[in-house]
């Protein structure tokens, strides 16, 4: 059979390989409320500019909240021979109403619709992410909060570096997922232009009017430029690329949940809700939702490399080869969506094994900074000095295998006459953190000023 939009010339339907190639309704069928919607606001447009009748327009309208409802209720057949969502549609609208549906292409191609299409699809899935980010800030805010004054050992190359607070840690991510959802925020912006009534690339000799397509579906104003209208596609890879970072994020987050929750550090603790038994060793207590948090990164900075490569290549306009920009869209965005979800369950699950942090925290003369800072404040020796001292007590130390606070006075004296007894009260690893009182530092008020402002920010739930 030959084809009943195109049919006027050809004369034979494709080839079954053609078909499968060609076709995309196997995956753009996602796109069916966006197509509709902006059939919809197209064929208001047509008959408000005297293009198309108001009689036909209503038909048309009406035809197609049919079809959004048969989609709905899971009663339309998608057909792979009509190719892709566009065709779908309209093919069916013409089976509801006749001839009125072959006036709704008037003025419009499939190339302006996919990607207006698309836009608003990718603009309802930033949408839906930055509501699951907001969500994942609020559950680390509230355990940074609970958790301000719990020392842990802070690292630097995964060696013990100065002892932080668990609050403190949370709360970086809080600070990067606020710059993912800002990341989000500004592709929003650029991606919110209508390219509807671009045409297929040169416009149309139509008077239609674009500003009230592109108002009727919430875009800031149409774009400016009808061949890059049809063939822009940054406003894809720019949200990959934004939720790529953010799963880079998560995926630090997931390597870190996996180290604490390790045996050997025992830091951090899940419960049988977020880990998953090993079928041979009954002791075991896998993190499986992080290590699944961190590969999904994998498929996320996947999908926007593949997008990449595939654009990098193709002349203005339109071209099939664009067909390529959803599957794996589509496929990352609800990773991401999955990983935000699953962090955020974590970390509302995990819970921090006290004593064993802050006895890690004291590990590895952590407080060496702080017995340095002490002899550039009290004694008044340049940091350097301080340091090369302090070098020395931590080397005593380890000789003997003792932690810090356990280095008698004398022998320190023996290092730095001067130095005193009152050394002794910045060697704790609680006073330590209590100490980092400076903006954005470690010190439990810090955490607590930080942790409230954001979840005053975030707003409930
Ligand atoms: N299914 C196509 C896509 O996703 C729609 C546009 C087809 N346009 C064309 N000229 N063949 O890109």
């Amino acid at each position: 059979m030959s084809n009943k939009m195109w049919g006027g010339r050809f004369s034979t339907g494709p080839d079954a390989i053609m078909e499968e190639i060609n076709a995309s309704i196997g995956f753009d069928q996602r796109l069916y409320a966006q197509d509709i919607a902006g059939s919809k606001a197209h064929a208001a447009m047509l008959a408000a500019q005297g293009i198309v009748a108001a009689k036909d327009a209503q038909k048309i309208q009406k035809g197609l909240d049919t079809i959004l409802s048969e989609i709905e209720a899971g009663k339309f057949t998608f057909r792979r021979d009509l190719e892709d969502i566009h065709m779908n549609v309209e093919a069916r609208l013409a089976e509801i109403i006749g001839a009125p549906a072959g006036r709704l292409h008037t003025a419009r191609s499939r190339n302006d619709q996919v990607a207006t299409d698309f836009r608003l699809y990718v603009r309802d899935t930033v949408d839906a992410l930055d509501d699951q980010l907001a969500d994942f800030q609020r559950a680390l805010a509230e355990k940074a909060l609970e958790h301000a004054g719990t020392v842990m050992p802070g690292f630097t190359h995964l060696q013990t570096a100065q002892p932080v607070t668990f609050g403190h840690h949370l709360m970086a991510y809080v600070e990067m997922a606020g710059r993912d959802r800002g990341r989000f925020a500004d592709a929003r912006k650029r991606l919110n232009e209508s390219p509807l009534g671009s045409a297929a690339l040169a416009g149309t000799s139509f008077p239609i009017d674009r500003d009230a397509t592109a108002a009727a579906l919430g875009f800031d104003r149409p774009t400016a430029n009808s061949l890059d209208g049809v063939s822009d596609r940054d406003f894809v890879l720019e949200c990959l690329a934004a939720a790529s970072i953010c799963a880079i994020h998560l995926s630090r987050l997931a390597e870190e949940i996996v180290i604490w929750t390790s045996p050997s550090f025992g830091l951090v603790r899940l419960s049988d809700a977020f880990t998953s038994g090993s079928s041979i060793m009954p002791q075991k207590r896998n993190p499986d939702a992080a290590e699944l948090v961190r590969a999904k990164a994998g498929r996320i900075i996947g999908a926007l490399t593949g997008l990449m490569v595939v654009m990098k290549g193709l002349p203005l306009a339109y071209a099939k080869d664009m067909q390529e920009d959803k599957e794996g869209a589509f496929d990352a965005f609800s990773a991401l969506s999955l990983v935000i979800a699953a962090s955020a369950g974590m970390i509302r699950d995990l819970e921090p094994d006290l004593a064993r942090m802050k006895a890690a925290a004291g590990q590895g003369y952590s407080t060496a900074t702080d017995l340095a800072d002490w002899l550039v404040r009290t004694i008044g020796i340049p940091f350097r000095d301080a340091h090369h001292v302090t070098g020395r007590i931590v080397g005593i130390a380890a000789e003997r295998g003792i932690a810090l606070h356990k280095v008698p006075l004398a022998d320190m004296q023996a290092v730095e006459k001067r130095i005193t007894q009152d050394v002794f009260s910045v060697l704790s690893v609680v006073r330590s953190v209590r100490s980092r009182t400076s903006y954005g530092g470690t010190a439990p008020a810090q955490v607590r000023a930080q942790a409230r402002r954001w979840l005053k920010k975030l707003g409930p739930a």
